[in-house]
């Protein structure tokens, strides 16, 4: 059912208001007989009201400009937005791109015809915007924000700023974006999944309505790809920031940081760099880590080392947005801020004078062997880092140090590859057509993946229950829909949807971090550790199913490793047991991500055996994993996968030496032949059951 735009009446609609409370009324009787509302004509008659009521106003206001880069093209950004349907805007960061452009939206009087609308990647960067658009406009009640789970659009609101997933989700009910006379997409150059089906979604609003205007923002835009996209659209290019910032490569050879020796963590290295920066010239600092536990534990050896004068304050996506906020309060301390890359784009902090750039992101990739949606720390590519630099030297001369060296730096990729190529094709269709549409084939997109690859994925869907048919036209089912609400990779939202159904979701939640990272286990190559390691590991066998030795280990940890014990205790257990730290600590991460995102209360607790029901577990993880089915070949000493291909059983497995006649696989891995790993026994019954669709009788 559609949703009613939510508008809070008051009398500023002055003579419209009798009119537009019948209109609400109206539809609000069809909300509740459960009839679809039409808001066009809703959203007319407010869009009327709204544009007397600017020009009532229009009398005696003017905007305003600091003097920034883009306010120096006023002139120009104006004419250029009164004249073409779609315009980019490349500028350094700071130039003001972000806070001045709306400004000169609704001074070319868009706002008459409709909302301006600006979209963010981030939260805390969509909140801080309309913050500063409110100061600088001296009429707070003339910005509206919103972000999930979050509303402020007051009935005078003309500028909304908000998420891009906020402005998705309205086009899902209006493909005509009727409320908005123009759209800022702000941050383009991200590349996002969602930007970029919102530029593919924008692009079509833009040909239909010849009223609306799109403007890309970017501070590093690979403009040449765009232009291909919005062909035609013209360009303005604005200055540079307004402050120097300096930058400096690390260097750790250097007298003063030898004694960190050469296995220092980042997190050693970071600590030490912050320490050594405010001793030397106390000022504001931000640093980017990759994780929320290295903020924490950075966070930790600061409090002890540095003086009362400073205040250290974590940044990170699931901090309460309360929390996020006090980076933006002085409170008289010197403040250092430990940030994730969601400090990267839009945010000015106030009185930062350095950064920080550990160098590294945590980045989400989909690893097709494994079919799962991985978050690997990785190396972040140079525009990220000039990113990142680029938050200091916004209200005064800045200095960034990097933990990294210039050879490296320029060693690393331009660009951050786009989203759409780190992502599974399923998850993206199955987003497209929760967003109704129904020929992706069709639908613009600025890196549009080969058709064959999205008719594979469209069978895929069709295998996991989520589209009727397999032709381009058909709907997503129940369950579709049910499974593009799920932030994973759709395979593995399956699992976790029928684990939910088995009762079962909390330990295939423990199994599904397990194969969403590596595996904890090492397996030395030189006797005596070879043998001591297979003991050790040998402990948590289980003749039918590798998955359940995840369990047994599980559990062994939750015992060894009490929830108040320190991470150097469980260093100390991994090394016992021949566990790699870093895993089974990305393990525990990774579980509390999937819990969060699940709805399950704890994270860390023993499963007990009925608990884990062996037929309820291994369906659940069959229902996702039917492309990692395999059945025993008669003659050879191989395995015939669902796909059809030929696959033999790793070493490693418990079932190697049973070879039952029904598998399904963890992982499908091609080392010159292909190997399945994780292994478990499965009952044909099952197979019928759920893989009805790929049965051949
Ligand atoms: O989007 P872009 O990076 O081009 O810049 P912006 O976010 O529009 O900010 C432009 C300038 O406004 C910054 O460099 C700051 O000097 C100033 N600003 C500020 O002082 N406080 C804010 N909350 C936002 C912006
Ligand atoms: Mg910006």
């Amino acid at each position: 059912m559609d949703a009613l735009p939510e508008i809070v009446f008051s009398d500023v609609f002055g003579p419209e208001l009798p009119k537009l409370q019948r209109l609400r009324r109206r539809a609000e009787s069809m909300r509740a007989s459960g009839q679809t509302i039409q808001h066009d004509e809703f959203i007319q008659a407010l869009n009327k009201s709204r544009s007397e009521l600017i020009t009532r106003r229009e009398r005696h206001f003017q905007v305003q400009y600091p003097a920034l880069p883009v306010a120096e093209h006023h002139d120009e950004i104006i004419k250029a937005i009164s004249e073409n349907s779609v315009i980019l805007i490349k500028g350094g960061t700071g130039s003001g791109k972000s806070t001045q452009l709306p400004k000169m939206c609704l001074e070319a009087g868009f706002s008459a015809n409709g909302l301006i609308g600006v979209t963010q990647p981030r939260r805390i960067a969509a909140l801080s915007i309309s913050n500063r658009l409110r100061e600088e406009l001296q009429h707070p009640e003339w910005v509206g924000s919103q972000i999930r789970f979050y509303e402020d659009m007051g009935p005078e609101a003309e500028i909304k700023v908000m998420t891009d997933g906020i402005l998705l989700q309205e086009y899902r009910h209006d493909k005509f974006l009727h409320r908005y006379s123009c759209i800022i997409l702000d941050e383009a150059h991200e590349r996002s999944l969602n930007i970029d089906i919102l530029m593919g979604v924008l692009k079509g609003v833009t040909e239909r309505r010849p009223d609306f205007r799109l403007i890309l923002t970017s501070a590093t835009l690979d403009t040449t790809g765009l232009l291909n996209f919005f062909p035609g659209a013209p360009i303005i290019e604005v200055g540079e920031r307004v402050y120097h910032v300096e930058i400096q490569h690390w260097n750790w050879d250097a007298p003063a940081l030898v004694h960190l020796g050469p296995n220092a963590s980042y997190v050693e290295q970071m600590a030490e760099c912050i320490s050594a920066i405010e001793q030397k010239k106390p000022d504001h600092l931000l640093a980017f880590l990759p994780t929320e536990r290295d903020i924490l534990e950075t966070k930790k050896i600061l409090e002890q080392g540095l003086s009362e004068r400073f205040e250290v304050l974590p940044l990170f996506g699931r901090l309460a947005p309360n929390d996020q906020q006090r980076i933006f309060h002085l409170s008289g301390k010197i403040r250092v801020i430990l940030a994730t890359n969601i400090a990267e784009t839009s945010l000015t902090v106030p009185g930062i004078a350095y950064v920080v750039d550990s160098g590294l992101v945590r980045i989400s990739r989909y690893h097709a062997a494994s079919k799962v949606q991985g978050l690997p720390v990785e190396a972040c590519s140079q525009a990220s880092a000039n990113q990142r630099s680029g938050r200091a030297g916004r209200v005064k001369p800045g200095l960034c140090i990097r933990l990294y060296s210039q050879e490296d730096f320029e060693k690393r990729p331009e660009f951050t590859e786009p989203e759409i190529r780190r992502s599974n094709l399923c998850n993206v269709l199955l987003h497209l057509m929760a967003l109704g549409l129904k020929h992706p084939e069709n639908f613009p997109l600025p890196d549009p993946p080969p058709i064959t690859a999205f008719k594979a994925a469209l069978r895929q869907l069709h295998e996991l229950g989520a589209v009727g048919d397999f032709e381009w036209g058909t709907q997503l089912t129940r369950e579709g829909l049910r499974l593009s609400r799920l932030p994973v990779d759709v395979g593995l939202a399956k699992v976790m949807l029928e684990a939910k159904r088995q009762g079962v979701l909390y330990p295939v939640s423990v199994i599904a971090a397990a194969l969403s990272v590596a595996d904890p286990r090492i397996w030395p190559s030189e006797e005596p550790d070879k043998s001591r390691a297979m003991t050790s590991h040998g402990r948590f066998k289980d003749k039918r199913s590798d998955f359940m030795s995840y369990i047994r280990l599980w559990n062994y940890l939750v015992e060894q490793w009490p929830e108040d014990a320190s991470l150097s205790s469980l260093r100390r257990l991994c090394q016992q047991d021949f566990l790699a730290f870093f895993r089974v600590r990305e393990w525990f991460e990774m579980l509390e991500q999937f819990c969060r995102l699940l709805e399950i209360p704890r994270s860390r607790r023993l499963i007990e055996a009925q608990e884990a029901n062996y037929d309820a577990v291994h369906m659940s993880l069959l229902s996702g994993f039917l492309n990692n089915l395999a059945q025993k070949k008669k003659e050879e000493n191989a395995y015939r996968l669902s796909s059809g291909r030929e696959g033999f059983l790793s070493y490693s497995s418990n079932l190697y030496r049973s070879r039952p006649e029904w598998l399904i696989a963890g992982e499908v891995k091609q080392t010159g032949r292909i190997y399945l790993h994780t292994l478990a026994e499965i009952k044909p019954a099952w197979v019928e059951y759920y893989a009805a669709a790929l049965c051949n009788r």
